[in-house]
Parts: structure tokens; sequence; C-alpha cells
């Protein structure tokens, strides 16, 4: 376990958001800022990500969640509602296989319950290979053009923004993720047993990970509400975070009756 970087405003329920690779919690400022009126918002940066420590080794997504569960342990909180965006939903997942009764409610952003294909899975392990002999650029290159909408002007300020928290993410973190993201299990026989509030967001652009998978887990999560953000790709928080933010508000004023 290590002790994670995170920033908490607000108070009421607590909302923990995760965010995905290689990012770090600053993703989620506008949400933070907005939400923290009502709720308690808690953005972790995961390990090896943002200014957590990022050990050599351990980067399994059971190991990413067990320290959200102690950063909530630490924090005093015994039940929260947790979202996580894309590889943070891996590790959402796997919090609520380890402690399903830590959670208030449970989100899924520009995520998947599926693991890597056998092609998907030699290509990350090769990219963290790369990453281990010359550093972030190779992610950077592979990614960026990735994670926003196809239709984002290339001059958009947000690709410099996202470029720059990649650019910081620690050479150990990147490897570890990728190699953690690449040995994942299977989570989609979990989401039948989600017995919590359970949003699930996408992107109408994801070119990631596809918005169809969205629809998919919102058809076999019993309690589902399943939200396309327009005009955003992989980012929604980032590119769209007006119309994420009032997602999220609904979505969570949807099931806060039942926090209390
Ligand atoms: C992420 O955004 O966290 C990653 O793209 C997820 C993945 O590569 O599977």
């Amino acid at each position: 376990m290590v002790r994670l970087n995170f920033s908490d405003s607000g108070q009421g329920t607590p909302v923990v958001l995760l965010h995905g690779f290689p990012l770090s919690g600053v993703i989620w400022m506008p949400q933070q800022r907005l939400l923290s009126d009502q709720y308690r918002v808690i953005t972790p940066d995961l390990r090896g990500h943002g200014r957590s420590p990022a050990p050599a080794a351990g980067y399994e997504m059971e190991t990413l969640a067990e320290d959200v569960l102690a950063l909530l342990d630490d924090l005093g909180i015994p039940k929260a509602v947790i979202m996580g965006h894309s590889m943070g939903g891996y590790v959402t997942l796997a919090a609520w296989k380890m402690a399903p009764e830590r959670f208030l409610a449970l989100g899924l952003l520009d995520s998947q319950a599926a693991p890597d294909t056998d092609e998907g899975r030699k290509t990350r392990n090769q990219l963290a290979d790369q990453v281990a002999k010359e550093g972030s650029a190779a992610v950077e290159a592979a990614m960026l053009p990735k994670l926003f909408a196809p239709n984002l002007d290339a001059k958009d300020p947000l690709i410099g923004q996202v470029r720059q928290i990649i650019k910081t993410t620690p050479r150990a973190g990147i490897v570890g993720a990728l190699h953690g993201m690449a040995q994942r299990p299977d989570a989609s026989a979990i989401l039948a047993a989600i017995a919590v509030p359970t949003l699930i967001l996408t992107g109408d652009g994801d070119q990631l990970i596809a918005p169809a998978r969205a629809t998919a887990m919102a058809a076999v999560v019993a309690n589902a509400m399943l939200a396309v953000i327009p005009n955003a790709g992989h980012l929604p928080m980032m590119e769209q975070p007006a119309a994420t933010t009032t997602t999220l508000l609904s979505f969570l004023s949807t099931v806060g009756n039942g926090f209390a």
C-alpha cells in the first residue's frame, strides 16, 4: 500500500473520482469545483501517477484499488460513491470485487469490463518496454491523438494540457500501469452482480474504448444510467466539462435519496 496524493473538497456524501492512464487527478478539476458545492469530492492520484509515489512494481488493478480503499480508511470514510475513468474504471471494478460494501454508487466513464485481447496485451507490453528504454514520449505519441474527439481542433489548448500531464507522469508509473492493465482479469462477470446505482458514461467519439462498450455494459448492470456525452472523445470531463458535470450531478441526485 502507498499513501496517495489527493484533493479533498466540499462536504456531504463522499464522491471519489479516479483518473485514467497516464493522467492524474487534475483531469477532474472542473467537476471537483462544481460538485463540491454539494458533495465531498476526493480525487486521488493513483500510484505511479501525478504526485503519488511511483514504486518500481505493484501495479495490478487490485493493488491500485487497495491504495484507494486504504485512503478511504485513512479519511474515516466507510462508504463512498466511487467512479473511475478508463483505467480508473478497471480499478473501480477491482475495488467492487474486493469490497462492495464500501460503495454507495459506482461509475464507469469511458471504461470497460473486458480484458485486453492477446494482440492488445502484446502491443501494451511492447509499449511498456519502449517507455522503459526511451521515456514517456512513446506513450504520448501512441495515445495523444486518440484521446480526443476526432473533430477537435489541432490547436485546441486541451491537447497541450493533456500532453503536460503525460510528460509529468513518472516512467515507473507508466511502465507499471501498462503491465498492470495488460494482466487485468476479465471483469465482465462482475457487472451483473453490481447492486448499487451505476453511472455508465462515454463520449460519443471515444476512439480508445468504443461507445458500444458502454451500451453493452449498461444492458447488463441492473441499476444503470447510461449517458453519452456529445462532441467528446475519451476525456469528456475535460472536453465537455459542463455536460459531464451536469450528468454527474443528475446521477448523484437520482441516487441521492438513497444515501441518507
Ligand atoms: C486509459 O485511458 O486509462 C487507458 O487508455 C485505458 C486502456 O488503455 O485500456
